[in-house]
């Protein structure tokens, strides 16, 4: 199974918080940001960079400036809850939207929206959603991000369940999948165990 699980006890505090059903919208929705931050860090290693001089007020001094922009597709509607974070540390980000959702009886996902920037090659795409379930909502964005031009796409999410790995590393097995949790599988109604239960419910007070 190709995933990269946040191993950071930090990471593992805040998870167990987003996973407790007690936790209200306003922290869900704080924690859902500190996590995002914590998973975009590991995410990004990759970026290239390339050398920049800058004055210090004592000399001259030889640093990095990142030499590739960043697109990120957040999944709506609970992708959104990890885009503030993202926006706001990388410098020269463009943001794209996908709308999925998924059926309640079958559980397969149906686009209602799309709309992603025109400068997708040569970027970094981050697709933001929380929840990989099924497999079957990330897998159709990134066909969508890919088909837009997207040349190096990464996967972000909260929580992953075994079977929706086993889905995106077949479907897309070039795309890298960064979690903070790996849990144990799925119920009969396609939920994630142990999970957190609806994640775009938790995060809008929708419940
Ligand atoms: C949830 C979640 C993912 C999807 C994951 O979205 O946010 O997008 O389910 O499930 P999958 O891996 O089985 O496709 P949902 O359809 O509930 O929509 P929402 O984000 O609008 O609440
Ligand atoms: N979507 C969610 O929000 N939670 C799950 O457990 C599965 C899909």
């Amino acid at each position: 199974m190709n995933i990269n699980v946040l191993d950071h006890p930090l990471a593992a505090h805040y998870l167990t918080q987003l996973r407790d059903k007690a936790t209200p919208p306003d922290r869900f929705r704080v924690l859902t940001k500190r996590l995002t931050t914590l998973l975009v860090v590991e995410a990004t290693r990759g970026l290239a960079s390339r050398a920049l001089a800058v004055e210090t007020p004592m000399e001259t001094h030889t640093g990095s400036e990142l030499a590739q922009g960043l697109t990120v597709v957040p999944v709506l509607r609970a992708g959104l809850g990890m885009l503030d974070p993202i926006v706001e540390l990388f410098p020269d980000v463009s943001v794209g939207y996908i709308g999925l959702e998924r059926d309640h009886a079958t559980a397969v996902a149906s686009s209602y929206y799309a709309k992603l920037p025109p400068n997708m090659q040569g970027r970094l795409t981050l697709v933001l959603d929380p929840m990989l379930a099924t497999g079957g909502s990330a897998s159709n964005a990134i066909d969508r991000v890919k088909k837009a031009g997207a040349g190096k796409v990464v996967m972000l999410c909260m929580v992953a369940a075994p079977e929706g790995v086993a889905v995106l590393n077949h479907d897309h097995a070039d795309v890298p999948i960064y979690t903070a949790g790996l849990d144990r599988r799925l119920n009969d109604r396609k939920y994630i165990l142990p999970g957190l239960g609806d994640f775009g419910d938790r995060l809008y007070g929708t419940e």
